[in-house]
């Protein structure tokens, strides 16, 4: 069995996934759109029951939602209308446009490729207009199949080793994701989007829960195969990759151990064949755990993050305070969004791009983030066009609220280069780049620091979306040549490795 502590695993993985100038065009994959996978999971024996289309508004401002948490211990329960809020404004469908192949539903959070890899399931105790079970939500009818009838949080608080939000929260949703869906456009390094599309939607999620009052903690530790075995997930195919405790309520009481069997549910495949990408199993195994005692144990300190001191010039933040801030409520934000397609070369301002980095970066209520506020990525820009900022390469310094210069210089040809010789990158107002330093992490958190180390920067990017459309500016995540990334941003960035990309500006109206 692989340990997770044996941290040859990631590093592996991670550098056998790197793309570079030559390993793109080494690539012959094309796409086979015969074999396109369906995009949603369906359960052909069980019936879906809607959720309210009717929910109240929130009203909350993007801005506040995106940055703010509910303290862990204040009581609240979420009832049917909120979890169709959660569901909908994280993973639901929220526009959907024809092609000459059919139809592509775009669901609420950016998602590499519109393949949409992640599917939710609940586990309630009893709720306002839900009795206690285990949930799929069902996005193309916007409704919950019932997988499993009773309480068996119990089980998932064994699972992660009483961690403390699980053990108190009435309901708890588990985001798995699928690989096929996802690696039959981008192969083995799927396994990198598992933590992407899962932030970019967890960062939802989150605004959503605050915005709702619902107190919210990410968790990633947790034994594998009991919440697979929960889920009654092919774990060859799907596998859960993080859990979300909602609300805050009595300790749930134990039963152990708790019991339940295998559902063997029908699902509809789907591909006619699938392309099995072993080295991404391998990932996950390495990163599983397996005991009960192993969770516990797992969930440590953050390493902290030690930033060198500025050598270059350094630029205090501005980021428009509560008052100035754009109050466009979270919902409207979210129905908004939607990556920008081409961005104007065009300026934003000063304190845009620090009300982003500001509100985005408040920090993550997360078992692999303690205590909060601290972070596993560290961002550099490539700026090339924010107002009362000179074109170059910047490092942020979250504790400072500070950037520094690291390099001048008109780089919209180099970033271009380093986003997959893509004209998004090349054309933004900035391209915020994460960063992280593996080793160290994956010292402390074994193997399944990768997957904490991606989910974060998801989480964060996702963030850094919502803060750009609540000030009716574009963003987009995109994918890049690894090495390249941190060569450019050498020697201040030497030793850390690219996790994501999200480019930021003001978008062309697409013409229809
Ligand atoms: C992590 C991430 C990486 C992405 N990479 C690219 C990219 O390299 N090029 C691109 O054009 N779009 C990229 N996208 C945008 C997706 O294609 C887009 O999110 C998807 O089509 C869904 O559309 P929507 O975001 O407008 O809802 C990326 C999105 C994410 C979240």
């Amino acid at each position: 069995m692989p340990e997770n502590r044996d941290i040859e695993g990631a590093l592996k993985y991670h550098n056998a996934t790197k793309h570079s100038y030559a390993s793109v065009r080494a690539n012959p994959h094309f796409l086979d759109f015969a074999n396109q996978p369906l995009p949603f999971k369906i359960y052909p024996t069980l019936e879906p029951s809607r959720l309210p289309e009717e929910t109240p508004q929130t009203g909350v401002a993007a801005l506040s939602a995106i940055a703010e948490s509910i303290p862990a211990q204040t009581n609240a329960m979420p009832d049917l209308k909120a979890i169709a809020q959660l569901v909908h404004l994280s993973s639901g469908i929220t526009r959907q446009r024809k092609h000459s192949g059919g139809e592509i539903y775009f669901r609420a959070a950016a998602c590499t490729g519109a393949l949409y890899e992640v599917e939710l399931y609940l586990v309630c105790g009893d709720l306002d207009d839900l009795p206690a079970g285990i949930y799929h939500f069902a996005p193309a009818e916007f409704g919950l199949r019932q997988l499993r009838t009773g309480d068996y949080r119990s089980a998932l608080v064994e699972a992660t080793g009483d961690e403390p939000a699980i053990a108190h929260a009435p309901l708890t949703v588990v985001s798995t994701c699928t690989y096929w869906r996802n690696a039959w456009k981008y192969q083995d390094r799927t396994y990198r989007h598992f933590g992407w599309d899962n932030g970019t939607l967890l960062a939802n999620l989150l605004a959503v829960a605050t915005a709702l009052g619902l107190p919210a903690k990410v968790v990633c530790g947790f034994v594998d195969n009991k919440v697979n075995a929960l889920l009654d997930v092919d774990s060859q195919r799907e596998v859960a990759f993080s859990a979300v405790a909602l609300g805050h309520g009595s300790a749930i009481p134990l039963q152990s151990p708790v019991e339940f069997s295998s559902l063997g549910l029908e699902t509809v495949p789907l591909s006619r064949h699938e392309v099995d990408y072993p080295v991404m199993r391998e990932m996950h195994a390495a990163s599983s755990l397996h005991s009960n005692e192993e969770v516990p144990a797992w969930r440590v300190h953050t390493p902290p993050s030690r930033f060198p001191a500025p050598t270059g010039p350094v630029f205090q933040l501005r980021p428009s305070s509560d008052d100035e801030m754009s109050r466009d409520a979270l919902e409207q934000v979210i129905l908004r969004r939607g990556s920008s397609r081409k961005f104007a070369r065009t300026p934003i301002t000063l304190p845009q791009l620090s009300t982003i980095l500001d509100r985005a970066t408040r920090g993550v209520p997360a078992d692999f983030l303690d205590p909060l506020g601290t972070q596993l990525n560290h961002l550099y820009l490539i700026i090339h066009a924010v107002e009362g900022l000179e074109p170059g390469a910047y490092f942020l310094d979250r504790d400072r609220r500070e950037l520094e210069c690291l390099k001048q210089g008109n780089f919209r040809d180099v970033a271009g280069f380093l986003g997959l010789e893509q004209q998004l990158p090349a054309d933004a107002a900035v391209d915020i780049f994460f960063l992280a330093d593996l080793r160290p992490i994956l010292q402390r958190f074994g193997n399944r620091g990768y997957r904490a180390v991606q989910l974060e920067a998801g989480i964060l990017g996702g963030k850094c979306y919502l803060a750009a459309y609540a000030q009716r500016l574009g963003a987009t995540g995109l994918t890049f040549y690894d090495d390249d990334v941190t060569r450019f941003f050498s020697p201040h960035a030497e030793g850390k490795s690219a996790i994501f990309l999200v480019a930021l500006g003001n978008s062309v109206k697409r013409q229809s």
